[in-house]
């Protein structure tokens, strides 16, 4: 059964008005109902959607959910307790247990290609954004996330990440229980500007 998400602005607005009015949602809005197993299958697919120079495809997803989820959290939450930082590290670790979907974006570089692994990267990265962007017009909020996780070699171990794959992203996905209000952002004056030779 699909199910209902619930974000006000995906059905009203044009794709370009979509794409200016994403916002990160924070973790603990991000609740149940999550994208159904047809709806997953579709934001893959929008994934997938990515560039890639070179057709290297230097990227991997796992999807993470229910009780696999609740078990991921709960070793990351022993390993944290193992940490000098355990106190700090709880609470990041905490913010996976809220949203039913986590997609975590492996870069899978191939190092000496080349395409320079940079632009491989690159790819990875746009591949998080893909999945905000997917979710959100889906009807979802999501955020993008790292944390200690994404960077501890006993963490990653859980993931079964294989020697030199990085963690890109590890992408949040629910049903918005409170939409995010804007955020001050810099203006298009202060960072882009027209080249004149
Ligand atoms: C690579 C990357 C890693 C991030 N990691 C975190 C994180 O661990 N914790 C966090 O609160 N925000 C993190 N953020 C920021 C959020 O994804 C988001 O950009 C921020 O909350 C601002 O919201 P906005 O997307 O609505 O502008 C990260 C962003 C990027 C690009």
């Amino acid at each position: 059964m699909a199910s209902t998400a619930i974000n006000p602005a995906s059905d009203a607005l044009s794709p370009a008005d979509l794409l200016a009015s994403r916002r990160s949602i924070v973790p603990d809005a991000l609740v149940g109902p999550g994208p159904s197993r047809a709806e997953i299958d579709r934001l893959v697919e929008i994934a997938l959607r990515v560039p890639d120079h070179g057709r290297l495809s230097p990227w991997r997803l796992i999807l993470v959910a229910g009780e696999t989820k609740d078990r991921w959290v709960e070793r990351l939450l022993a390993l944290a307790d193992t940490r000098e930082d355990a106190a700090k590290v709880r609470v990041s670790t905490r913010k996976l247990a809220c949203a039913p979907l986590v997609v975590v974006v492996v870069s899978a570089a191939i190092p000496g290609h080349k395409v320079p692994e940079w632009e491989q990267w690159l790819s990875a990265g746009a591949m998080c954004m893909n999945l905000l962007n997917g979710a959100h017009a889906m009807g979802y909020g999501a955020n993008w996330l790292t944390g200690w996780h994404a960077y501890d070699a006993q963490a990653t171990a859980l993931l079964g990440l294989e020697e030199g794959q990085k963690v890109a992203g590890v992408v949040l996905v629910g049903s918005i229980a409170e939409p995010a209000t804007p955020r001050p952002r810099v203006g298009a004056e202060d960072v882009a500007r027209w080249l004149t030779l």
